[in-house]
């Protein structure tokens, strides 16, 4: 089954669509198939992993919420092998009051992902800036969440209402959800202020922020217009080496248990094969 990441903060301009963008890229490139749902009508993911709008605007995550394309139909491919895309276009601020009167409005997303789900290692949402029908439906969909906050002065405002939507979810909708880490983005190891901000939510939320920090790095800021991730734009940036660092980081917090317990049982078979001592005892 595969895991899917919902990227989400209702704030605007926190880092959400980069590490979207960019952790989606990097786990392609660490050989897990993954799929990046755009999932705000802004689109911008679509646009800065290289896609025309133009070529898109017939079948797009809009026409799988509705359910008038199959979620396969709107699979586009991007320059990296393993990483595929739903994209999305303005038309998505009309599902959400497209669907209001629906039956099951808020799992339309997860009964679309059922199709797919065996096909890819990860699927990471990409949430709009919004705690309404659209990031409701992405968090129904998730095993995991990951919340980017930007370190600035403001960065926990909102955070409650975040957290409160979440508690929601999962006493009705969702309960297994979790929360992946908190991830700091734009940081800028100069700036006290960034400084005094990374320790204050490394306080507020003890052994739950990842290791891996997002610096603020130009490249990161520039590739989208080229329609290129990170890693396709410039291997060498500070950009390109954090989010490789935060895929890592990933993995290994998703993978490792399920690893160490196939080595485990590998282990125990051959123990199985080896003679007891009473065995030899018999000669
Ligand atoms: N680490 C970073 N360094 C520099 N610029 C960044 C970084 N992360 C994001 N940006 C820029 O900040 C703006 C907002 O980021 P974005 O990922 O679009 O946020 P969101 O999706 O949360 O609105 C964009 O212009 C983006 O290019
Ligand atoms: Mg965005």
């Amino acid at each position: 089954m595969s895991k899917i990441i919902a990227i989400a903060n209702q704030k605007g301009g926190v880092g959400k669509t980069t590490t979207a963008i960019n952790l989606a890229s990097c786990l392609a490139v660490a050989e897990k198939k993954t799929l990046l749902i755009d999932f705000d009508p802004q689109g911008n993911a679509s646009v800065g992993l290289g896609l025309d709008k133009e070529s898109f605007s017939e079948r797009n995550i809009y026409h799988t919420l509705i359910g008038e394309e199959e979620i396969s139909r709107c699979i586009y491919k991007t320059d990296l092998p393993l990483l595929d895309i739903v994209p999305s276009d303005n038309n998505l601020i009309g599902a959400e009051i497209e669907l209001v009167s629906a039956f099951a409005r808020e799992a339309k997303l997860k009964s679309a992902l059922a199709a797919v789900e065996n096909v890819y290692d990860y699927i990471i949402i990409d949430c709009a800036p919004s705690l309404g029908l659209l990031t409701v439906n992405s968090l129904n969909a998730a095993t995991h969440y990951i919340v980017p906050m930007q370190t600035e002065y403001f960065a926990m405002e909102g955070l409650s209402q975040l957290l409160n939507t979440i508690k929601l979810i999962r006493s009705s909708l969702n309960p297994k959800i979790e929360l992946l880490g908190i991830l700091l983005t734009m940081f800028d190891g100069r700036n006290n202020l960034s400084k005094q901000v990374s320790s204050e939510i490394h306080k507020h939320f003890k052994g739950k922020v990842f290791e891996s920090l997002i610096p603020r790095n130009v490249k990161l800021s520039e590739s989208p217009s080229f329609g290129k991730p990170i890693i396709l734009y410039d291997i060498n940036s500070k950009g390109s080496e954090a989010y490789l660092s935060l895929a890592r980081e990933i993995i290994h917090t998703l993978e490792k248990p399920e690893e160490e317990q196939s080595q485990v049982n590998f282990l125990a078979s051959k123990m199985k094969e080896i003679p007891k001592f009473e065995d030899y005892t018999n000669y």
